[in-house]
């Protein structure tokens, strides 16, 4: 049995606990989401250094609708303000950004820049950055169907079906990380995380560092993935 660091080609996380790291230290809830937005920036670089390929990130779902109006505004805020301020950065790391999830809840200033963004980082092809933004994977579902019954397409297996979907233009994830102890999958990906690996570590996501990451590809690398096969020892 080696040690052999065995690099998933597509990571999903979800950024858990950010409201839990700010109470703790008697701040207010969105600062611990400015806090992990800084981390969700250096994950994003270290992923490239590492040679992963595909990132996808839950940064809103459409359940995150029912929190206070002020934490959902602060929210939106932060992630327009981060995208235009940090666009220029992804671009020099060659990193393709695509957005999942609905467009037609969200301010629509952000959904002019996450347009703009996909457009001037279409050529990239070092990392696809997904961001889950208004998000979910029942709503997706439904999006598809509804756009499928309005094509009708002669054939419908996984493989076309999937073309309906939100990440078409990255593999199944090989990995999903979700912080802060939590042990679910809160509509995420549902489609695409049919034979994934999963880690689940207790640290808060604003605490989450490069050192935890790798220490969930280490992980990662010791499974054994039989997608539903018999494997000979
Ligand atoms: C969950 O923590 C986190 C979120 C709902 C937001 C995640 C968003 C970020 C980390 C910002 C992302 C920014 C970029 C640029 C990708 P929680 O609030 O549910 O924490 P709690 O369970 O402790 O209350």
């Amino acid at each position: 049995m080696t040690d052999e660091l065995k690099i998933p080609s597509h990571v999903a996380i979800i950024m858990d606990g950010n409201g839990r790291w700010a109470r703790r230290r008697g701040l207010p809830r969105v600062m611990g989401h400015y806090q992990g937005a800084q981390v969700a920036e250096d994950i994003v670089e270290y992923a490239t250094e590492l040679g992963i390929r595909h990132l996808t990130l839950y940064a809103f779902s459409t359940e995150n609708w029912n929190r206070p109006k002020e934490e959902v505004e602060a929210l939106f805020k932060l992630l327009e303000d981060y995208l235009r301020n940090k666009k220029q950065k992804l671009y020099d790391l060659k990193i393709r950004v695509r957005f999942i999830g609905r467009r037609d809840r969200i301010p629509k200033t952000l959904v002019e820049l996450m347009k703009q963004i996909e457009e001037e980082s279409k050529h990239f092809n070092r990392l696809t950055l997904n961001l889950a933004i208004d998000y979910g994977g029942r709503d997706e579902i439904l999006r598809a169907v509804r756009k499928l019954l309005k094509d009708n397409p002669k054939v419908i297996n996984e493989e076309t079906f999937s073309q309906y979907l939100d990440l078409s233009c990255s593999p199944d994830p090989d990995l999903l990380i979700r912080t802060a102890g939590e042990k679910r999958i809160s509509n995420f990906l549902l489609w695409n995380i049919a034979y994934t690996e999963f880690y689940f570590t207790d640290t808060l996501w604003p605490d989450f560092t490069r050192e935890e990451f790798l220490k969930a590809i280490k992980d990662f690398s010791k499974r054994k993935r039989k997608f539903g096969r018999v494997i000979d020892e």
